[in-house]
């Protein structure tokens, strides 16, 4: 199966450099997909665009940072480290018809996983091996990228690769040739999106009112740059685990130029709203409102424990990990009713409010 190729090819390219970046890499398979954002619209039901999560079954609408504590309300986690309750969401990718109606691009299932979508995830320590990152702590949170951004921003860690069908997965931390746009071709082995997330935090803020101000990247990293790299500014001097996501979605049933609009122009939109840019516009549904959200949620002192292990891949002694098929099972039901799998007259939420 696909999924096995895109394994292999990166066990190849990082097998003989684990002893120097070891990463933690996981696989979530799908909580559910629903049209809420506790971390941007915490309590708002419906939140303006739908989103794909995956981690503790605690999930929900509010998560009040003071009294939602991810570990002890969840009852399962769809991650394979069965410590981790975290919440990871991202948008949703759609593609559009020649008739205007929209459908949802199908997840491939991260990689050791057989269904259900998901994301893999990532916890890369710190390049030193002397010195160790300071795992989040309970309540933290943050975003990566921006959902109304319509031109090249700062978030250049949100990226996109056209899968060639051999599912290349080599540079995995959007360097060439990943871009911030959308690919603008037919992707043989689909679109894959990575976000990579700050690596240096303010020791103080467990959020901020833009959910990013409390973190920072590290000064002179480049957005090829695996693990946390670059120097800490003296405002966020405490060096964080750098989380990375990798959604794969699965284009290939669109992949035929007989479905794609007649002058060419692709036809992938993320749920976020790009569909409501004017065709007129230059930057007409260039992907650029990937985004990314997480809430920290791991037991006690999983996470840190793993970093100081220097854990990599799926395998950490010092974790408790569940089988893939348990994984699956983990799943919520959607609150906000959207239609999923049908073809839609518009995009869930059709708003650009964010
Ligand atoms: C979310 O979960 C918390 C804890 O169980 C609960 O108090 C709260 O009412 C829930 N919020 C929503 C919107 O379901
Ligand atoms: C729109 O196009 C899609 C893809 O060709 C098709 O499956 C769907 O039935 C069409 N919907 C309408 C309302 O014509
Ligand atoms: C690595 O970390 C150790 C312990 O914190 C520190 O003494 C050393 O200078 C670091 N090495 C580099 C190259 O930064
Ligand atoms: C990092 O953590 C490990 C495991 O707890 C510990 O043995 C080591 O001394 C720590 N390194 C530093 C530089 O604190
Ligand atoms: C946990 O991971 C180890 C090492 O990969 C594996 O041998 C074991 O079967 C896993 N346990 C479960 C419950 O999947």
């Amino acid at each position: 199966m696909y999924w096995k190729t895109l394994a292999i090819a990166l066990l190849v390219k990082y097998g003989s450099s684990q002893a120097t970046t070891p990463m933690l890499r996981f696989s979530c398979s799908q909580l559910v997909v629903d049209r809420l954002d506790p971390l941007v619209n915490p309590g708002l039901i419906p939140s303006p665009h739908i989103h794909q999560i995956v981690g503790g079954n605690s999930f929900n609408a509010s998560m009040d940072p003071k009294t939602h504590d991810l570990p002890t309300l969840s009852t399962c986690t769809s991650c394979t480290f069965s410590e981790d309750f975290s919440n990871y969401w991202t948008a949703v990718l759609y593609f559009r018809a020649r008739n205007g109606t929209f459908k949802r691009v199908p997840q491939i299932p991260s990689e050791a996983l057989v269904s259900n979508g998901g994301i893999t995830v990532y916890y890369i320590p710190s390049m030193n091996s002397s010195a160790n990152v300071t795992a989040f702590k309970p309540g933290f949170r943050m975003l990566v990228g921006d959902a109304a951004l319509q031109k090249p921003g700062t978030a250049h860690k949100v990226c996109h690769r056209c899968m060639p069908a051999s599912g290349d997965n080599s540079n995995i931390n959007c360097g060439s040739p990943d871009a911030q746009t959308l690919p603008t071709g037919l992707c043989a082995g689909g679109i894959r999106s990575v976000i990579t997330f700050p690596t240096c935090w303010d020791g103080k803020n467990l959020d901020s009112p833009d959910h990013e101000s409390h973190v920072a990247y590290g000064v002179g990293s480049e957005s090829n740059d695996v693990g946390p790299t670059g120097t800490c500014p003296t405002t966020h001097p405490v060096v964080l685990p750098q989380l990375m996501y990798e959604v794969m979605w699965d284009t290939r049933p669109f992949n035929s130029k007989d479905l794609w609009p007649i002058d060419g122009s692709q036809p992938f939109f993320w749920s976020t709203g790009d569909e409501t840019l004017p065709e007129s516009n230059p930057l007409f549904s260039k992907g650029y409102t990937q985004h990314g959200d997480y809430v920290f949620g791991w037991k006690d002192d999983a996470l840190q424990r793993s970093m100081d292990a220097r854990c990599s891949g799926n395998t950490c002694t010092v974790l408790n990990n569940q089988t893939d098929a348990e994984a699956m099972t983990c799943t919520k039901a959607q609150v906000v009713k959207d239609n999923l799998d049908g073809w839609l007259p518009t995009l869930p939420g059709n708003v650009m409010e964010l």
